[in-house]
């Protein structure tokens, strides 16, 4: 076992780990984090997304012991005193969503998108979500939601 400290979502945890345990398995199981799914574990679907010091990563795809010292958001973190995250309120109000597996993913990748790009046209919106699969909206909603949150300055 190996002793990991980090912080996810705002909150100073220590855990002893197995070197093999993946970061998603060590949110969902050890944390209770199960806003965070599981839609493949082979870095396919995007489903597992969070940010790892404020960049966005397939957390099956990281190992536990890797995120030793980092700073971790998932999508249980992003809102603040009771106020959703401006993607997350975006996604609501376009309807960028329909059973809402992907939608955790999607909204750490928009977030980080948009950190980076806060003006991005249909393309880059495509492009910088192309990691993240949904098998429900056909991505149209999905695409307008990024948009309508970046019309609203959603940045970080
Ligand atoms: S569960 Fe991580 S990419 Fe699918
Ligand atoms: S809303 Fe069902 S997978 Fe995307």
């Amino acid at each position: 076992m190996t002793r990991i400290s980090l912080t996810v979502d705002g909150a100073n945890v220590s855990d002893d780990v197995e070197p093999r345990m993946l970061l998603v398995q060590y949110l969902r199981e050890k944390l209770g984090k199960t806003g965070t799914v599981i839609g493949c574990d082979t870095s396919n679907c995007g489903a597992c997304t969070v940010h790892l010091n404020g960049t966005s990563v397939k957390s099956c795809n990281v190992l536990a012991v890797q995120a030793d010292g980092a700073e971790v958001t998932t999508i249980e973190g992003l809102a603040r005193d009771g106020q959703l995250h401006p993607v997350q309120e975006a996604f609501r109000e376009c309807h960028g969503l329909q059973c809402g597996f992907c939608t955790p993913g999607m909204i750490m990748q928009s977030v980080d998108l948009l950190s980076t790009n806060p003006n991005p046209s249909e393309e880059e919106i495509r492009l910088g979500l192309e990691g993240n699969l949904c098998r429900c909206t056909g991505y149209h909603n999905i695409v307008r939601a990024v948009q309508h949150a970046a019309s609203q300055g959603a940045t970080s």
